[in-house]
């Protein structure tokens, strides 16, 4: 599982390196696969079936722009411009082993509310990921993302949540980021390993689906910002994979 999220981890990378004023979000797709196939790994989004949408996804990233939350389709169409900003999200099978990551990345400068959105949305995913240790219970993870995001005035979405990973994309249990008591609360156990992935609107948490039924958007218009981590619970602590 390190193996694979450190693919993703240099996929990123070098996705952030190509954001720019002009760059189309097909582009990025284009390198990602090609990396992809380039260290013999598996796009694990690419023919994915998501039964929300009765359909298999036909890309290796998300790319999700400004009001976008998640599973937006990479476009030649869609032309990234300065102000804007992207989140992708991307995955890998590597070996029978999953990686998944997110980062949300600005186009050159964003306004200073949005900038601020971002850096809390990131803040979130930290502070989720000092929690994710042995004896700890899920709430605190989910706990810990919204209390931060909340005391600073975003909007947590709620329909999409983190998850367990491994041999699987998405494995038990389900990670909300918030505090759901209508969920189990499990205790954390050396050996597991957590997709942490706040989802943040700068306005209502409020999302709904565009015509193309796989972008979710936020309903006020709101920006929307996204990250994730692979988190293993080792005797040592948390161990982002995701990341050097
Ligand atoms: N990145 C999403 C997750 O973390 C999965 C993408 S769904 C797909 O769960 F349709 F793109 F595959
Ligand atoms: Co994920």
């Amino acid at each position: 599982m390190r193996a694979a999220g450190m693919l993703v981890y240099s996929i990123l990378k070098r996705v952030e390196s190509m954001v720019a004023d002009g760059v189309t979000t097909m582009d990025l797709e284009v390198e990602a696969e090609r990396m992809m196939r380039d260290a013999g790994a598996r796009p694990a989004f690419k023919n994915y079936y998501v039964p929300a949408v009765g359909q298999r996804y036909k890309y290796v990233l998300c790319t999700s722009v400004n009001d976008e939350i998640v599973h937006g389709p990479p476009s030649a169409k869609r032309v990234l411009k300065t102000g804007d900003i992207v989140s992708v999200d991307t995955g890998v099978e590597l070996n029978g082993w999953y990686g998944d990551s997110a980062i949300t990345i600005p186009v050159g400068e964003v306004a200073p509310q949005i900038r601020r959105l971002l850096d809390v949305t990131k803040e979130a995913l930290e502070l989720a990921i000092d929690q994710t240790r042995a004896g700890n219970r899920l709430f605190d993870i989910c706990g810990a993302v919204e209390r931060h995001v909340t005391a600073n005035g975003f909007g947590i979405v709620r329909e999409f949540v983190g998850h367990g990973i491994g041999s699987q994309l998405h494995e038990e249990p389900q990670v909300p980021n918030y505090v759901d008591r209508k969920n189990e609360n499990p205790r954390l156990k050396e050996g597991m390993v957590l997709a942490l992935e706040p989802m943040v609107n700068a306005g209502s948490p409020e999302s709904h689906n565009k015509a193309d039924r796989w972008t979710a958007c936020s309903k006020d218009g709101s920006w929307s910002a996204h990250f994730e981590h692979c988190v293993a619970i080792t005797a040592d602590g948390p161990w982002v994979l995701t990341r050097p």
